[in-house]
């Protein structure tokens, strides 16, 4: 039988544990995963391609069937050059839902033979997200459990807080 290839696309704008987590449970499920960071983005991100390319790396890098790469365009031409056979997504609540299967019925239409799967992270990081991370480091408060350490290190030294003064 063929491996099974799936992609788990995002802006990982930094990546965080909830990320991670997901990206375990997936490695788990799947023969190989890919890890694909969109460039082409339209909102202004905090760390630049290479900076969250390099974090994906780093954060990955003792997992054998996990590879990182980026992609432009649309993710479902990514993945058919690719022969992916799924596309993993996370749903932390049911806010994230209606987005999430508008998306996917959006790509099943564009790509009907790729299917979406749907992940849920440990119920302890399913209030974790990339903005609140950033938010929280912007106002001078600690991401310390919310993302991998290198991560943390990396917004300290991009972030300097906002103290509001009273
Ligand atoms: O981490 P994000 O920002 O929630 O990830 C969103 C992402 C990258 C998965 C989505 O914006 C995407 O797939 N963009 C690529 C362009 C595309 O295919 N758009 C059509 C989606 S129906």
């Amino acid at each position: 039988m063929s491996e099974i290839l799936a992609i788990y696309p995002g802006s990982f704008d930094p990546i965080t544990n909830g990320h991670f987590d997901l990206i375990q449970r997936s490695s788990r499920i799947f023969d190989h995963l890919i890890v694909a960071l969109l460039t082409n983005a339209e909102k202004q991100p905090l760390f630049n391609v290479e900076e969250r390319f390099t974090m994906l790396q780093e954060v990955t890098r003792d997992m054998e069937n996990v590879s990182v790469d980026t992609f432009s365009g649309l993710l479902v031409d990514y993945a058919v050059r690719k022969n992916a056979r799924a596309i993993v997504r996370g749903i932390r609540a049911f806010s994230d839902y209606e987005y999430e299967i508008q998306m996917a019925l959006m790509n099943r239409k564009l790509q009907p033979k790729l299917e979406t799967i749907f992940l849920m992270p440990a119920e302890s990081y399913a209030y974790i997200s990339s903005r609140l991370v950033k938010e929280i480091s912007k106002r001078g408060g600690s991401v310390k459990g919310l993302v991998p350490p290198l991560v943390e290190e990396r917004l300290s030294k991009k972030i300097v807080p906002i103290i509001d003064e009273v």
